[in-house]
């Protein structure tokens, strides 16, 4: 009888869905930890916070309220009306209840809205350093990622025109995140109204325009491109809970968009798993309506631990980190200690030099070809001032050391 290899079964599109670097050292970080080593790990983007109480509560009572079954797939009528408030009264963004497709978390919403409008021969711009898993769906969705290189000077934003640039007939969507996940940008309003113009100037392109980090603000101010005139009808706005209301194992997250496309976006839901979990969308109206100094407390925190990380890493020659207006990342460009030696180790890339501080200096951190920029790392300070502290010690020393 010949040996079955599963394996052999798996397609492409399995290979393509690899959240790679992030994943792999975070795994790392876990295993040393298991071993007795004390590392400082950077890696995760999630909030060392719990929930706060009152939105935990109203989970509770809606599920002592029997609401444990299936909910409408676009989310319940309740929560779609609330954030058509929310979106009109905090981001000037007027979408309709109809026009808001709740999803299981940001990342299922992306997933809808690149699945809805992307196929083979398709261009999608990116603008790099980007979270990755948008370049993942793009090539799952049969998509080309056309992806745009910014610098620390250029404070990580793609200048307008350089994006006009790289449109061609193909050219579908473009994937902002503002504040960004990995480098804390954060666009202006100028900025977003240039880029309008750009986009308003092509009859089929639209922007996805991912705002999920839009509490976590520390310097400047939130603007949303759907809002300006005229890209209400091409902009697809994501949005969710797990950040800013510190709600990442609850699930839930947000697009909103005219309604052909949020009504594509539900069918797509539809078939790959369905609305929402119920009693986490009662607790989401909570959120939304409840007090919001619980948020607020965890920004000034967030601030806090910026200024540490900020101050930490300038104080390293070689690195360079521009502010960090927003997000618990930090994204420096590490490039010029590229090549140099750890002894007789030399760390020719940011995954040699990653591997190497983990190794040597106990500090987990991720390498920046994990959001198409190798030339830079990123380090998530959503953890105590104490670990980041200890961090900031251990990447002064090792870095230093370097020859
Ligand atoms: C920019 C960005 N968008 C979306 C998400 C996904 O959020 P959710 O937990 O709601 O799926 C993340 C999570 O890391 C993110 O960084």
């Amino acid at each position: 009888m010949t040996s079955f290899d599963p394996s052999a079964l798996l397609v492409s599109r399995s290979k393509t869905a690899d959240e790679g670097a992030i994943i792999r050292m975070s795994q790392r970080a876990r295993e040393l930890r298991a071993n007795g080593t004390d590392v400082v790990s950077l890696t995760l983007g999630e909030p060392d916070f719990d929930t706060p109480v009152n939105i935990q509560a109203a989970a509770t009572a809606a599920m002592n309220a029997g609401l444990t079954h299936y909910s409408p797939v676009m989310g319940i009528p309740e929560l779609r009306a609330a954030l058509s408030k929310k979106l009109k009264a905090e981001n000037g963004l007027d979408y309709s209840a109809n026009e808001i497709c709740l999803a299981n978390g940001a990342k299922q919403a992306i997933a809808n809205a690149i699945l809805s409008i992307i196929e083979q021969g398709d261009e999608v711009i990116m603008l790099a350093p980007f979270w990755v898993s948008y370049e993942i769906t793009v090539r799952f969705a049969g998509g080309t990622p056309v992806v745009l290189h910014s610098t620390v000077e250029e404070n990580y934003k793609v200048p307008a025109g350089r994006i006009a640039a790289a449109i061609t007939p193909k050219t579908k969507l473009i994937v902002l995140n503002s504040p960004s996940n990995p480098s804390g940008a954060v666009w202006s309003k100028p900025e977003l109204e240039e880029l309008a113009e750009v986009i308003k100037a092509h009859p089929h392109l639209m922007v996805l325009s991912d705002e999920i980090y839009e509490y976590i603000i520390f310097d400047g101010e939130m603007s949303s491109i759907g809002a300006l005139p005229g890209m209400r009808e091409r902009t697809i706005t994501i949005n969710g809970f797990s950040k800013g209301f510190a709600m990442t194992g609850w699930r839930l997250g947000y697009a909103a968009a005219a309604e052909p496309i949020a009504r594509a976006m539900a069918r797509m839901q539809s078939a790959i798993s369905a609305g929402a979990n119920q009693f986490v969308q009662r607790a989401a109206i909570a959120a939304l309506e409840g007090p919001r100094d619980s948020v607020e407390r965890m920004r000034k925190e967030y601030q806090l631990r910026r200024d540490m990380v900020q101050g930490g890493l300038n104080a390293i020659a070689g690195v360079r980190i521009g502010n960090i207006p927003a997000t618990f990342y930090a994204f420096p460009d590490v490039s010029a200690l590229l090549g140099k030696k750890a002894g007789n180790h030399v760390l020719d890339t940011t995954d040699a030099m990653c591997d190497w501080l983990l190794d040597e200096h106990h500090v987990a951190t991720v390498p920046g070809t994990a959001f198409g920029a190798p030339g830079s790392i990123r380090l998530s300070f959503a953890c105590s001032e104490a670990e980041i502290g200890k961090a900031m010690a251990r990447m002064q020393t090792g870095l230093g050391s370097l020859i």
